[in-house]
């Protein structure tokens, strides 16, 4: 039914990478053309489908939704007439001991589809995946055991579904998380218009840290300028890499920092001009928002240069005591394009 597999991914930890890793590796006897690619390593522009081709597009889930990141890309796609293509989101499972705790991809799945759809594309299928969680920001890494138990439920789904969507199968799934999605629709629009920018001003790097650039190398989206020591701009899309893969683990994203954040970007405009602002009180929020969280993590950031005052954020961020999560199998260096066969 198809003479080329193409599979483009975003990911942060290696999750959605892993993903479509399995899924290469289990067609690889069906003598197909396969490509891999990360989505920072092509320009959309260059993506390319025909007949005889089914693409599939690999991605995290980011509040309920797709990374802005990743739409973006589909975005700038070009049209096509005649190619078929699904969509695999990964989403994070947590897991207490016995109790697992499926993640919840929301609305990504389905909008990704949609603009599939719109740049031309048939859609064969939709489907969200549990791996581990990776949101360090919120919440330590799973244990190694539970990561292995997870990933080895994981692996044979993703593995049955590409099998299935080859042998001419068209497989729709997680319309129940669609429709929390759509309930969830304001939070995910929350997350891309406010969110986001917060995270991305929440990151600062602690004393071990030893200037090697790494993370700003490594970075999918550019985000992180190295100033001597890195600084986070409103790039980042928080898909954690940094973060996950810092040899020093010096990379923290500040809990008491994002108090002082907090106030300062919400009380000033919200009480006091909100009033008198009437209808454009929104707009004026909105501006006062992103400006002030990129003027406070400028002063930040040249603050915690200070031994002190890096070590009292450093020490009252719950980060300082995650343990870090990627991948498993899934060192820096897999980033780099798989070639083509
Ligand atoms: C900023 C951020 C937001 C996230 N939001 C969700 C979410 O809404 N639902 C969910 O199930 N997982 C969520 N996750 C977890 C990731 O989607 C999940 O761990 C994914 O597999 C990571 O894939 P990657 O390593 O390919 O980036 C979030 C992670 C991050 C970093
Ligand atoms: S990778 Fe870690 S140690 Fe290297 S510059 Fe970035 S934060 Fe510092
Ligand atoms: S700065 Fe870090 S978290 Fe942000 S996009 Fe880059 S690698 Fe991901």
């Amino acid at each position: 039914m198809y003479s080329k597999l193409q599979l483009y991914y975003m990911s942060g930890t290696g999750n959605s990478f892993r993903a479509a890793e399995w899924m290469a590796d289990t067609t690889q006897s069906q003598g197909l053309h396969l490509s891999v690619q990360a989505m920072d390593a092509i320009r959309p522009a260059q993506v390319q489908s025909e007949a005889g081709t089914l693409t599939g597009l690999f991605l995290p889930t980011h509040a309920f939704t797709a990374p802005w990141g990743m739409i973006r890309f589909v975005l700038q796609w070009p049209r096509v007439k005649t190619a078929e293509a699904f969509v695999l989101v990964t989403r994070g499972g947590l897991e207490f001991g016995r109790f697992h705790m499926p993640g919840m991809e929301g609305t990504a799945g389905y909008l990704m589809a949609l603009l599939l759809r719109w740049k031309g594309y048939r859609i064969r299928g939709v489907m969200g995946l549990d791996m581990p969680s990776n949101w360090l920001t919120v919440h330590p890494s799973l244990s190694p055991q539970s990561v292995e138990s997870m990933e080895s439920r994981a692996q044979p789904k993703a593995e049955g579904y590409i099998l299935d969507l080859l042998a001419g199968k068209s497989r729709w799934h997680g319309w129940i998380c669609l429709l929390l999605g759509l309930l969830l629709a304001p939070a995910s629009l929350g997350y891309l218009l406010y969110g986001r920018f917060f995270l991305a001003k929440m990151f600062f790097a602690n004393e071990q840290c030893n200037r090697c650039g790494l993370c700003a190398q490594n970075c999918p989206f550019g985000a992180i300028r190295m100033r001597g020591s890195p600084y986070w701009t409103y790039s980042c899309e928080s898909c954690m890499r940094c973060m996950a893969y810092c040899p020093k683990e010096a990379i923290e994203a500040g809990h008491s920092w994002a108090i002082v954040l907090y106030y300062l970007a919400s009380i000033p405009v919200g009480v006091y001009m909100a009033r008198w602002l009437g209808g454009g009180a929104r707009v004026v929020q909105y501006g006062y928002y992103l400006l002030s969280i990129l003027l406070a993590y400028g002063i930040f950031w040249r603050l915690i240069r200070i031994r002190w005052i890096n070590r009292l954020f450093t020490w009252t961020t719950l980060t300082h005591v995650f343990r870090r999560y990627h991948e498993p199998s899934t060192p820096l260096g897999a980033w780099t394009r798989r070639p083509d066969s």
